[in-house]
């Protein structure tokens, strides 16, 4: 990342192109100016700018009568839009298939190729209002946690969109998260109700969700339904537990929504925070569907009849606000895709562009680090012609992959919008409008409406005025979409975003600002590692690690878990580990392995999180580095194993400095 001055001064800038202007006459910002001016009023003037594009966004059953409600100096979250009514599943389903029921809402791309279908907009007002019904005749209640664990199949839309119907919560929890991790999830929440898959299919390959969605409630007895997706057919019911999906289909076509307060909760999402515990975020009804409908349409410059193709999973983030909510809420098509950039072949992404002629592409830079190795010669078979914006998201984008992708994908007639955000932001932070800001390959170019972005110096707590600068990046107001707690545990919320840095929302990055303001984002600064746009904390894994065992007994003494950079995942796990006295007079004479031990070990962690969490090597050493009152230095252990071992820094606040010799040549003698 081009984080220095110098290096900042030095990105170059690409002109927007033309092409990926919006129509006009559809509202959107169409000059650098007007983007400016509307900037510049949605910060000094919030309750104009928010409540107008409130009323013109989002449909009401009843008007709010105060738009912003906030603490003094930002100490609590805001409420936004009070008393005003609402329903998410009305403002992203029913205004559309009453005006055009025959319009398309979603465009499943099925597993394999051929195989998925569309829904119109009138179909799936059908499907959620039935699916709904069902739900209510399971006790399903405004205000009930329904815990969602599906891959992106049209179903798990269709729950979303039929939870909230009903005023109920949803929880997505991905499906690539093991019996543990989902365990962990349905507790917090205190859900009684799953909706789930007999097996999932990514790739030809068959995942068992509703196996582990049974492992899961073995220690959740308060689930009293779950609802099953029949995508296979294979796989049993729980007789009085379980209940088929297809049932839904008895019920009748239309049922009312429950009109809710502006700041009922839509949905809980987890995410990992720097302890071991995930913080399950809530989000309100209102300012979060104002947060996706407006980046939605301005940031992807939104038209009717567009076809939006977000490749992100609705288990995360991206996939709610820009596969669900945001393309939904303002009439457009959703690409729903269930498999993988490579399968059949690695052309799948450029197959599913021209069959579908979409418009807008959204997608991590992981993604695209791997279609890059490819090479160009089959990607220019394809037309592309349809495409205007080509999003990026999840990780900062290394300017060559930057730069292939404008060039290879976009043929330098898209917009790259790098969009910077996180599951606490509910949608965009920082971006490029399509056709309208100029572009820095690496930035995620200038503010979001509503976002007032500063730069803090970590040690005084101070903004940093001057520019080119760096700093901690936060956020110094409230913002509709904004998280509004951690479930359960405000004090936690308070403590994580709101106190670190008075009068400010703490991102958690680090960034810089060049001379024009863009922003530049270099990551976490606390312990999440980023493993191809999925975020872990390290003490999640470090806690799992330590119940891995062999013969019986524990293995670990103690472990540390960080983040190194990875070509393909952007960041890799790697973990050091102090081994037991008796593991290691059994390694000593030869009746285990080192390899005995890591392979318990990972196996532990991909149980307890998920396979995507395994660590990619596991070091053995004889003691950990750590301050005098017994924390952890990864940031010494992250230097060392990326090679830079005369970056060590400050050493003296370790309590073991000795230990710094046998570290470094325990990773270089494996490498
Ligand atoms: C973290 C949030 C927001 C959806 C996906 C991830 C990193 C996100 C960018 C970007 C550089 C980025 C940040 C952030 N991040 N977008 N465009 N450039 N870094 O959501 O799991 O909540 O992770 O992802 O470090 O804090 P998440």
């Amino acid at each position: 990342m081009p984080l220095d001055n110098q290096k900042l001064l030095d990105v170059r800038s690409v002109d927007a192109p033309a092409n990926s202007l919006p129509a006009d006459g559809h509202g959107h910002v169409r000059d650098l100016e007007t983007y400016k001016a509307m900037w510049k009023e949605s910060v000094e003037n919030p309750d104009k700018f928010f409540g107008e594009q409130a009323r013109n966004l989002l449909v009401w059953n009843r008007d709010f009568d105060q738009v912003l409600h906030k603490s003094a100096n930002f100490v609590d979250s805001p409420a936004w839009f009070l008393n005003g009514q609402l329903n998410a599943a009305v403002n992203c389903v029913d205004r559309h298939a009453l005006a055009d029921p025959n319009r398309i809402a979603i465009i499943y791309e099925a597993d394999e190729p051929g195989e998925g279908y569309t829904l119109t907009y009138g179909e799936l007002l059908k499907k959620v209002c039935q699916l709904a019904q069902l739900l209510i005749s399971r006790g399903v209640k405004k205000g009930d946690v329904v815990t969602i664990y599906l891959p992106m199949v049209p179903e798990a839309v269709i729950s979303m969109l039929a939870v909230a119907r009903i005023g109920a919560i949803h929880s997505c929890v991905f499906a690539g998260f093991s019996p543990g991790a989902l365990r962990d999830r349905i507790l917090d929440a205190d859900s009684r109700v799953v909706i789930t898959i007999d097996q999932g299919l990514r790739a030809g390959k068959v995942i068992e969700a509703k196996k582990i969605v049974d492992d899961a409630l073995e220690s959740c007895p308060d689930v009293q339904t779950v609802v099953v997706v029949e995508r296979t057919g294979k796989g049993g019911l729980i007789p009085g537990r379980d209940i088929k999906y297809g049932e839904a289909g008895k019920f009748k076509p239309y049922c009312p929504a429950v009109p809710v307060d502006s700041e009922h909760p839509l949905f809980l999402l987890y995410t990992s925070g720097s302890t071991g515990k995930p913080k399950g975020m809530q989000h309100s009804t209102a300012g979060y569907l104002l947060g996706a409908a407006l980046t939605a349409k301005h940031v992807f410059g939104l038209t009717p009849g567009d076809i939006m193709f977000t490749a992100g999973d609705v288990g995360w983030i991206t996939g709610h606000t820009y596969a669900v909510y945001g393309p939904l809420i303002n009439g457009v098509t959703t690409v729903i895709f269930e498999s993988t950039p490579v399968y059949p072949t690695h052309t799948r992404y450029w197959d599913i562009v021209d069959k579908h002629q979409v418009t807008q592409f959204y997608v991590a830079p992981t993604a695209l680090r791997l279609l890059r190795k490819y090479g160009h010669e089959e990607i220019e078979k394809y037309s592309l012609k349809s495409l205007r914006t080509l999003g990026s998201v999840g990780e900062p984008i290394a300017e060559e992959v930057w730069e292939w992708y404008f060039h290879n994908v976009g043929r330098g007639r898209c917009t790259i919008c790098d969009t910077y955000w996180l599951t606490e932001s509910g949608s965009i932070l920082g971006t490029s409008f399509p056709g309208v800001t100029p572009m820095k390959p690496g930035s995620c170019g200038y503010p979001f409406f509503g976002i007032k972005p500063v730069l803090i110096n970590p040690t005084t707590g101070v903004e940093v005025d001057e520019r080119p600068a760096e700093g901690v990046l936060a956020i110094a107001n409230p913002w509709p979409s904004m998280a509004r707690t951690i479930w359960g545990d405000y004090p936690r919320y308070q403590d994580t975003y709101l106190r670190p840095f008075p009068g400010h929302f703490f991102t958690g990055d680090g960034a810089a600002m060049d001379h024009e303001n863009f922003i530049f984002v270099a990551g976490r600064m606390d312990d999440v590692v980023n493993v191809s746009g999925h975020r872990l904390s390290t003490a999640e894994i470090e806690a799992s690690f330590l119940e891995g065992k062999l013969d019986n007994e524990p293995m670990i003494v103690e472990s540390a878990v960080v983040g190194i950079e990875d070509e393909l995942t952007g960041q890799a796990i790697v973990a050091f580990v102090v081994l037991e006295g008796w593991l290691k007079d059994k390694i000593a004479a030869g009746e285990h392995t080192v390899s005995d031990m890591s392979r318990e070990a990972i196996q532990v962690v991909r149980k307890d999180i998920g396979p995507f969490a395994a660590p990619k090597k596991v070091f053995v050493v004889g003691d950990l580095p750590k301050t005098r009152s017994g924390k952890i230095m990864r940031r010494i252990l992250r230097k060392i194993v990326s090679g830079e071992t005369d970056q060590l820094g400050e050493l003296s606040t370790l309590s073991n400095p000795q230990i710094i010799d046998d570290l470094i040549s325990t990773v270089q003698n494996s490498a």
